[in-house]
Formats: structure tokens, C-alpha cells, sequence
């Protein structure tokens, strides 16, 4: 059920008396809070059992408002904001005086994007200010794509759930630092590589090996329960087979490939060929095999160009070592 005005309106009140949110977006579901108030920040954290170190994204209503939050805009970062606000962009500029160093993690930079999403939007107008909101999945693993996914996975942590359908794009946002007058992507998202050379005039910058500072870089993340298994596209039918007599509950993910392949595995999830259609249900597509009781998830790498690069990020993370608790 979409969420109705009256429910933007009871969400809007959560928000300014400190309450959590989770909201819509085009990418995935957030967890909201009032961006200014240190408290209901701290809340977030806590739900998500996310570090206080790791730094949120600031929602905003319009990329009017960017001047209110950042300290320095520079031409570049404000060339990405006109052209792709609202949309799966978020820039990571020099933190203004309203954010609070509970928000970003004690950076003296903030990342903020306007989502395109019309329940999101009419939140964050009908509440007026700056909207906190990391996904609203528990820390480390696969970000939420519908409001069930929020439901079952926060449950009581959040004090309101907006319902907005399931997320059109499916993989978070690009990253982009703007600090300093240059583009260089942070994480790939929604917004493609190539979306972005096209308006800048030139390759944004990949840093290669970044440092484990912010949660998204960490090696394992955007993780199911199962361990994901990276194959060759072409070897994913007898991997799995294998797997499956070495006495595992075998979930595939299985690249398109000539009609009538079959797979002896516990679950398939045969693989749409449009990118787009890929991002939107990967995240369904990890959480549906876990529900299905899989131990083990073989999967390939699409080509990494447009929506592919977010796709093999994601499940590169995905395929990364777990921490001991895990
Ligand atoms: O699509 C999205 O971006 C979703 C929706 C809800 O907007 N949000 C999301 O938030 O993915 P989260 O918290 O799961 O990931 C935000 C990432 C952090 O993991 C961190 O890598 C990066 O944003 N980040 C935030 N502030 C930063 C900063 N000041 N410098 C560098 N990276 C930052
Ligand atoms: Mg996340």
C-alpha cells in the first residue's frame, strides 16, 4: 500500500519529535531521522547496529537547499547536482555548519542527494529539513528494496514504515567526492560511469585502493546469510551441480544463456538480460535465496559498464570474507 498524505504528514511528526522513518527511495529503502538532531541520529546507528564512525547521506527536498548543508559548492559539484538531482546521485562535499559530526561520522565532509522518489520527496518537503538516512538494513548486509524487507528486517527499531512499492533502480547510490573541484566516484551506484563522464566532459576518477573508512568499502558488505561464490559465467551450472553433491543447499543466480539450460541446485533465480531489470531485483533475488534455506549462492560478474559496475560491486561485497561473528 502506498503511503497516502496522511501518512506523510504522521511521518513528517515522528521526524521532529526524534522518532526514526524508514522512507522510500528510488535506490533503496532509507532509515530516516531529523539530519539536526544529534539524538535521533544516534538512534539510527543503534538500529542498524551500524559503527558511529560510519557516515550517513543527508536527504534533501530540492538541490536548491544544497547551500544550507555544505560549506563550498564547486562548479563541478553544482554541474552533477542540476543535472541528475533528483536521482541516484549523492556528493560528498564539505560538511556546513547545520550537519552535526554525529551525522558524518566526526568528517569534516557530508554527503547529501535529492532522491527521486514522490513519497521521499514529499517527506522531506512536508517536514522541511535535512533527512538522515543510511539503507534501512542491519549493518553489513542486503539493503532493502520493498517495505517488507524493512519490516522484517528492523521490525520494531523503526517507529514508522512509509510504504512506496518496490524501489525502481534496486542498487544504492553513485557516490561522488566533489570536494575539491573534481569528480571521483566513491562507490558506484544508480548513476552510471558513463552517465557522468557524459555531463563532465571527461572520465570521472575510480580511486583504485581505497582505505576501509566508510561502511561501503568494507570487504564484506550488501551480504545474505548463505556465502556467495563468484564463477565464470559459463561454469556456474557444473559449480553448482558440484556443490550440490558435495551436500550443499545450492542457490544460482544464472547469467542469461541459451534457452533451455537446467541447473541442479536447490533454488534458481534465471537472471533478466536488461542491466536495469538486474539491479532491481538483485537484492530480492539474495534475500529470496536465503529464505529458501540456501547455504551457498553461485553467482557470475556481469560486464562491469553502465548498471553492471554497481551489479558486480555489490556482489563482489557480497562474495567478501566475513568477519568472525558473521
Ligand atoms: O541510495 C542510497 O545512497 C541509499 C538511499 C537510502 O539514499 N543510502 C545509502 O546509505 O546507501 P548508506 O548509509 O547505506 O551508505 C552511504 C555511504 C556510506 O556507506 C559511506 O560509504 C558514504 O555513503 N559516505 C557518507 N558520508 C560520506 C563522507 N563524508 N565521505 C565519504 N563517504 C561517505
Ligand atoms: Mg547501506
Amino acid at each position: 500500500m502506498t503511503a497516502t498524505t496522511s501518512d506523510i504528514e504522521k511521518a513528517a511528526d515522528v521526524l521532529r519529535s526524534g522518532g526514526l522513518v524508514a522512507l522510500p527511495t528510488e535506490t533503496v529503502y532509507g532509515l530516516g531521522a531529523n539530519a539536526e538532531d544529534p539524538a535521533a541520529v544516534g538512534r539510527i546507528f543503534r538500529a542498524k547496529g551500524r559503527p558511529p564512525t560510519h557516515p550517513l547521506i543527508v536527504h534533501l527536498a530540492a538541490a536548491e537547499q544544497l547551500d544550507d548543508w555544505v560549506e563550498d559548492v564547486p562548479a563541478t559539484a553544482r554541474l552533477l547536482a542540476e543535472h541528475f538531482w533528483p536521482g541516484p546521485l549523492t556528493l560528498v562535499l564539505r560538511r556546513g555548519r547545520r550537519v552535526p559530526l554525529e551525522a558524518t561520522g566526526g568528517l569534516e565532509t557530508v554527503a547529501v542527494r535529492v532522491p527521486d522518489h514522490p513519497v521521499a520527496l514529499a517527506l522531506l518537503e512536508a517536514f522541511g529539513g535535512g533527512v538522515t538516512a543510511p539503507s534501512a538494513n542491519r549493518f553489513g548486509s542486503v539493503s532493502p528494496t520493498t517495505a517488507d524487507h524493512v519490516r522484517a528486517e528492523l521490525g520494531d527499531a523503526v517507529d514508522f514504515v512509509l510504504d512506496g512499492g518496490p524501489c525502481e533502480v534496486g542498487v544504492e547510490s553513485t557516490i561522488v567526492d566533489a570536494t575539491g573541484g573534481t569528480a571521483a566516484i566513491l562507490r558506484p551506484g544508480g548513476v552510471t560511469r558513463e552517465d557522468l563522464e557524459a555531463v563532465l566532459g571527461r572520465p570521472p576518477a575510480v580511486p583504485s585502493a581505497s582505505p576501509v573508512r566508510v561502511p561501503g568499502q568494507h570487504p564484506s558488505h550488501y551480504a545474505p546469510r548463505a556465502r556467495v561464490v563468484l564463477v565464470e559465467p559459463e561454469k556456474v551450472a557444473a559449480e553448482a551441480e558440484l556443490a550440490q553433491e558435495l551436500g550443499h543447499r545450492v542457490g544460482v543466480l544464472l547469467p542469461p544463456s541459451p534457452a533451455g539450460t537446467t541447473v541442479g541446485a536447490h533454488a534458481v533465480v534465471p537472471l533478466p538480460d536488461s542491466p536495469a531489470a538486474y539491479a532491481r531485483g538483485l537484492y530480492g533475488y539474495l534475500r529470496r535465496l536465503d529464505e529458501q534455506g540456501c547455504d551457498l549462492i553461485i553467482a557470475s560478474l556481469p560486464a562491469e559498464e553502465g548498471l553492471g559496475l554497481a551489479i558486480a560491486n555489490r556482489l563482489r561485497r557480497a562474495a567478501g570474507p566475513r568477519p568472525a561473528a558473521q
